[in-house]
């Protein structure tokens, strides 16, 4: 076994199966499907591939384990612990899951080192020291009455998963959950199973009631739609594209199960003259070309102010031609594959409209070798607010710069569209920002800084972004109840 400072590039793959009630299992249909390294798409691993009956056993371990109240009626401080425990088995496990995250997602070992599973342990102790914090509060009702709230735990929740952070999602699901006394099933995104079946093993060792955890790869039509439709999930918690949560939201209306979504974005970066322009120029790059742009925040609309306007494309274009593609596992490698074939045809298309649209690629706009799903960092300027490129969620390494004058027809601009995931400003001046902050209609604003995340702040989005939010006392606050209970004191 790894510990957290031997350095892993060929991690182990040890859990491919089903994980209900703490048991591995095959699919009920025997059926498997492939995990593929995007760097080389040769196959990783075949894992079972669940549908409706795996779901309904996963659902029923749930279930009984809720119901049956070992986990939600525990000491809550013991909770705590557990998930304290989990933390530190994790961390001990740092290097192999980091690994592991690269092999099937084929992200830069770097950013899932000093990113991915950093983040997946704080979020873990984040919601630990919450578990015994969860409290409601007396009220001062009307006639000889004691009138007080307790917050209890939503139940069983179902949890899907993108491919794009797929053990960091997870964590971002599973911790406020585990805190507030849920149980749980999981559906990992089919590209990216196996960081999320490492974990569910993890947690088992560290003493997390079996049943509590459970976790059935597969598709999205098939297995993802099972756990939205069955009637024992009492929430569905989704993070993926906006399309699948509109066919989500529909489906659950069934059942009234309680939704959280993160969604997409279209999330505007803005550069005012007075910004520190070596900081804004490091920051736009980062903020689109981070993950392969594969973010839902990502910064894919860059407003610069025209005054600044060639000065900081030049330094754009200066940073796509230092930035390094290649192996993932490469500790120097910048930017790795795109996820899939679907993504990355994709990718290619938006490139395909930029230039049917009449902006100009300055930088990029093709594939990058022959080998793996590699695109080449691509920036278009002369953007127009109506072109494709300006208006779809690409997800992919492709940035827009769009030029401004004014500060009024920019809030407008920025404004326009039906996402409302994040968005960013970089000035000197504090009021300007500041006004800017409150006028974008957006669920996280990043002054001066982007994609700074941290386990207490709660992320969402406004509009066509999502509903309800994730991180902080407002994403524990989505896997609890309200209860009011009245006492006569007559
Ligand atoms: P997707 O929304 O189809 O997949 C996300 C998850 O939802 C996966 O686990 C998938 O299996 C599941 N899923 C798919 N269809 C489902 C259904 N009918 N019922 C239940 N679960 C279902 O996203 P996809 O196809 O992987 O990517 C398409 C686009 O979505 C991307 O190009 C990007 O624009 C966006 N996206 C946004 C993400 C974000 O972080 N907001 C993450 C992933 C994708
Ligand atoms: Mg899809």
């Amino acid at each position: 076994m790894a510990t957290a400072t031997e350095k892993v590039t060929s991690p182990q793959v040890r859990q491919t199966e089903c994980f209900i009630g703490g048991k591995w299992l095959s699919s009920a249909s025997g059926k498997t499907f492939e995990t593929l390294h995007p760097a080389t798409e040769e196959v990783i691993a075949e894992v079972a591939e669940g549908d409706r009956a795996d779901v309904d056993l996963a659902v029923d371990a749930a279930r009984e384990q809720f119901d049956g109240g070992e986990w939600s009626r525990m000491d809550a401080r013991d909770r705590g612990l557990l998930m304290y425990r989990f933390a530190d088995l994790l961390e001990e496990e740092v290097e192999e899951l980091a690994a592991l995250e690269t092999l099937d997602n084929g992200k830069p070992i770097a950013d899932a080192r000093a990113a991915d599973i950093p983040l997946v342990i704080d979020c873990i102790r984040y919601y630990a020291g919450w578990a015994d914090k969860i409290q409601g509060s007396t009220v001062p009702v009307r006639g000889d009455y004691f009138c007080y709230t307790q917050r209890e735990p939503v139940g069983v929740i179902g949890q899907i998963i993108p491919w794009n952070f797929p053990a960091l999602m997870a964590a971002w699901k599973w911790a406020p959950a585990l805190a507030a006394g849920c149980t749980m099933v999981t559906k990992p995104a089919e590209q990216t199973p196996l960081t999320c079946l490492r974990m569910a093993r993890i947690a088992q060792k560290a003493g997390i009631p079996d049943g509590v955890i459970n976790v059935v790869p597969g598709y999205g039509p098939t297995a993802g739609a099972a756990i939205v439709e069955h009637p024992g999930v009492d929430k569905i918690a989704f993070t993926g594209e906006l399309a699948t949560a509109k066919i989500i939201q529909r489906a659950a209306a069934d059942t009234m199960k309680r939704l959280t979504f993160e969604l997409g974005g279209k999330s505007p970066n803005v550069i005012f003259a007075d910004a520190d322009l070596d900081a804004a120029a490091e920051g736009a790059h980062f903020a689109l070309y981070f993950n392969q742009g594969q973010c839902c925040c990502a910064g894919s609309r860059l407003f610069v102010e025209d005054k600044v306007h060639d000065e900081l494309v030049d330094r754009l274009i200066e940073k796509n031609k230092d930035r390094r593609l290649g192996d993932p596992f490469d500790p120097e490698t910048e930017q790795g594959p795109q996820i899939d074939q679907d993504q990355f045809d994709k990718i290619l298309k938006y490139i395909e409209y930029g230039n049917e649209d009449g902006a100009s690629c300055v930088s990029g706009g093709e594939r990058y070798g022959d080998r793996g799903l590699f695109i080449k960092p691509t920036l278009f300027t002369g953007v127009t607010d109506e072109m494709r490129i300006a208006r779809d969620e690409i997800f992919g390494p492709v940035l827009s710069v769009l030029k401004f004058s004014e500060v009024d027809e920019l809030v407008q601009r920025a404004n326009n569209t039906n996402f409302g995931l994040a968005a960013a400003v970089w000035t000197r001046d504090v009021a300007k920002a500041h006004r800017f902050a409150s006028q974008v209609r957006a669920g996280t604003v990043w002054v001066n800084c982007y994609d700074v995340f941290d386990a207490a702040a709660p992320f969402g989005g406004f509009k066509q972004s999502g509903m309800g939010r994730e991180l902080g006392e407002a994403g524990l606050a989505a896997y609890t109840e309200s209860k009011t209970v009245t006492v006569s004191l007559g």
